[in-house]
């Protein structure tokens, strides 16, 4: 199944149990300077789960752009992306955990067809904010999960906040099993070896987080997200989300252009591409602070890699070309803005070979004033690093 299909399955699924489909907002926010960018579908609902009242009604749903970048350096890796697209359905004082989880369960064994055996669940265990979440564990039963595959951990794994204050709340975590051997006789889904992978995450947010502690939100409400490019890769039996049709015409082209091979470095080029092309999209520019920032490290760090597989730089144009191309039909902004998008990328790519090439000239100054000594003194390396590697 395609990236898109299970976008459009899930939105008419919850359509059909009377959610409103309600439109991805920018990955810029709007209304809250106290992120930088969207990173999680639940971002620009928070007024509406501390209790505002939404003109769409209590049950939405929609498909939401995100990008986070705590993981950045993890890009490159099998699994790492910095953007991505989390679809989401939430309960703003409507249903709660029994309609919530049984909605979920028919979604994913009977729309996605994903055998029951492949599915683990994991809910709270309780501690003295909250109690042990038996509600959900009993519906999942009642679902069809049994005992043996309901797993509960504490607030490290079941408990979801977005940063250090806001709305937040107990939640119960989907997890497909691939098949793999487990790795020892204690794996669970809570485990890093890669059996077990989180499918969908629902947040049963009923508490408010302050300095001052909890306290209850005037609504039980539902927060979902379900990660659409982890679950295209699952259910197209791929290893990661670089062999799906989202990333496989980029990755095919960067195979081709290559003159060193490094799977890391064309996987880190395809993702920042994407990430960096969705933020131009959405009106991020690059600069040397917040978001204008993270995007001026994203392209650098995409060019620099370009330049460790000898990728001729002036190729940044067809891959902005193929990107628009492979995802013009999921976001069709893309197609709209393509012509700010390459002039904005290609514009910091140009001031970057800038900065590299004075660095060369740099490092071979202080290289020959350094003529007959073996030291390189520290302030002359930290003042190369700041001014030219730091990215
Ligand atoms: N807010 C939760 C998450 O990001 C569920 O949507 O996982």
């Amino acid at each position: 199944m395609k990236a898109i299909e299970i976008r459009n399955k899930y939105l008419e699924f919850f359509k059909k149990y009377n959610h409103s489909v309600i439109p991805s907002a920018p990955l810029i926010p709007e209304n809250d300077p106290s992120v930088l960018f969207n990173t999680a579908g639940m971002q620009p609902l928070v007024p509406y789960l501390l209790g505002e009242k939404h003109p769409a009604g209590t049950r939405l749903c929609d498909y939401q752009k995100c990008v986070r970048t705590n993981d950045i350096e993890e890009v490159g890796d099998n699994r790492h992306l910095t953007f991505f697209e989390m679809l989401g359905n939430w309960s703003l004082g409507d249903y709660f955990k029994d309609e919530s989880i049984k909605m979920s369960y028919e979604f994913l064994t009977k729309e996605l067809e994903i055998p029951a055996e492949k599915i683990s669940v994991t809910c709270f265990a309780g501690d003295d904010d909250c109690p042990k979440d038996t509600e959900s564990a009993e519906a999942w039963k009642k679902a069809g999960i049994p005992e043996e595959r309901i797993y509960f951990y504490g607030k490290d794994d079941n408990w979801w906040i977005a940063g250090e204050e806001g709305p937040c709340g107990p939640d119960t975590e989907m997890f497909y099993d691939t098949g793999k051997p487990a790795c020892g006789p204690d794996c669970q889904p809570s485990c890093d070896c890669g059996k077990y992978v989180e499918i969908w995450n629902n947040v049963f947010m009923e508490y408010f987080k302050d300095k001052n502690g909890y306290r209850k939100l005037k609504n039980k409400n539902v927060d979902t997200g379900l990660g659409l490019e982890r679950m295209t890769m699952l259910l197209q039996g791929k290893e990661t989300p670089f062999d799906t049709e989202l990333f496989k015409p980029v990755m095919d082209k960067l195979e081709e252009l290559q003159k060193v091979d490094s799977i890391e470095s064309r996987r880190i080029i395809a993702e920042h591409l994407r990430s960096s092309m969705m933020i131009t999209c959405d009106g991020g520019r690059p600069s040397n602070v917040d978001r204008g920032y993270i995007l001026r490290r994203l392209i650098r760090r995409m060019i620099r890699h370009m330049n460790k597989i000898q990728i001729d730089l002036n190729e940044l144009s067809t891959l902005i070309d193929i990107n628009v191309e492979t995802l013009k039909e999921m976001y069709p902004d893309l197609e709209k803005n393509k012509d700010v998008i390459k002039e904005v990328i290609i514009a910091e790519k140009n001031k970057f070979v800038k900065t590299l090439n004075h660095g060369e000239r740099e490092f071979e100054k202080q290289i020959k004033k350094l003529e007959g000594t073996k030291i390189v003194p520290g302030k002359v390396v930290f003042r190369l690093y700041d001014r030219y590697e730091r990215i």
